[in-house]
């Protein structure tokens, strides 16, 4: 265990923002994490667990100790005819795990491919593409108490998930750290084929419907309509799809009849959030070195050596406009460090 003074930031956040943070400590298993929470500069200074950094905006220096996992294994625990149940180490790169469900015939995450999250991430985010949540073959969440260096594990219904959500964002935000996490996984060929055209996109390129061949095919589309942030820094969606309520959609489905929505319940329906940017003319805009990308203008760019501050001003302006034009609140999905 190794703590690191005054290190840059630049390789640990997708945005490619180049701030730096007062200390920095990798752990590759629990008894490092314990030891690193028992340490004096754990116990005094602000702490932040961050994954791949593929959700998170710095705008400033980290004035506080930053915790990165290497917990790395995948382990079989039990299978049936049915199913198998597999654990997997926090610091698993989320796509690496997926590529092991698909090479070894194991369904239910293929629709997560190339998210870029590592594991322990992905299921605090409840990350979710193309009609699938993680939430959905998340068994069990393990985690340590940064206070009390408790074990705690959750059951699904535990992690409270939602769209985008869990408790670990919300009641237990900053609480928890996430060390394992165990997932069910299918072994009957039941595909989640709800979103869009997927189907029609997979049968275009291949001539039947398997498990490489979903996998190829979200990675294609993906790769079509998101930036490469190896390539352009961003962190994905930066904000999330609202929701409103029926009586305010029926409002301006008079004025905008064409507003594209998914119903979520009976009081409330989605709208998706890239639309409402789109119509406020911010496709492919710039201020400064922050740019909205012009695929899919969810996704907010780092033009080049853009600071943190610059890409946050943005996504204010954005949502000032869609306040004015529809009166709805976006709200962010990435998470703002100051
Ligand atoms: N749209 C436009 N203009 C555009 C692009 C999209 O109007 O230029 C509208 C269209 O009506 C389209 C709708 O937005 O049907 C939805 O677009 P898309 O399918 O690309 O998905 P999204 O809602 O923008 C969400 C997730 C993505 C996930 C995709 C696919 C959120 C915040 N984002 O995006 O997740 O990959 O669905 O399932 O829910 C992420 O969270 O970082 C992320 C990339």
């Amino acid at each position: 265990m190794n703590i690191l003074n005054n290190i840059s930031l630049l390789p640990y956040n997708s945005f490619g923002i180049d701030v730096r943070t007062k200390y920095f400590a990798e752990y590759q298993n629990i008894e490092e994490l314990y030891q690193l929470l028992e340490s004096d500069i754990a116990r005094r200074e602000k702490l932040l667990q961050i994954g791949s950094g593929s959700n998170l905006l710095f705008v400033s220096d980290f004035e506080g100790i930053i915790l990165y996992s290497k917990i790395k294994f995948i382990e079989k625990m039990a299978e049936t005819d049915g199913e198998v149940f597999l654990r997997v180490g926090s610091g698993v790169v989320w796509d690496d795990f997926v590529n092991y469900c698909v090479t070894n015939n194991y369904i239910g995450a293929e629709n997560l491919s190339l998210i870029p999250s590592q594991t322990g991430a992905a299921a605090v985010q409840n990350i979710g593409a193309y009609g699938v949540e993680i939430s959905d073959i998340v068994q069990t969440v393990e985690t340590i108490d940064i206070q009390t260096l408790e074990k705690q594990i959750f059951t699904n219904s535990e992690c409270q998930y939602d769209y985008r959500t869990s408790v670990f964002k919300t009641d237990l935000k900053g609480k928890k750290i996430v060390t394992a996490v165990e997932f069910c996984l299918s072994k009957k060929p039941n595909f989640n084929l709800s979103y869009a055209n997927l189907k029609q996109e997979i049968l275009k390129n291949y001539s039947e419907i398997n498990l490489s061949n979903i996998r190829a095919t979200i990675i294609s589309i993906r790769d079509s309509k998101l930036p490469n942030p190896k390539i352009k820094g961003n962190a994905g969606s930066f904000f999330t799809n609202p929701y409103i309520c029926i009586a305010h959609f029926e409002k301006l489905k008079k004025t905008y009849p064409e507003i594209p929505y998914y119903p979520v319940n009976e009081e409330l329906v989605k709208i998706p959030a890239a639309w409402l940017i789109e119509q406020c003319g911010w496709k492919g805009k710039q201020r400064g070195r922050a740019a909205v990308n012009a695929a899919q203008p969810l996704v907010l760019v780092n033009q080049g050596s853009a600071a943190g501050a610059e890409i946050l001003a943005l996504a204010q302006e954005i949502q000032k406009s869609i306040k004015e034009k529809f009166a709805i609140n976006l709200k962010l999905e990435v998470e703002v460090i100051f």
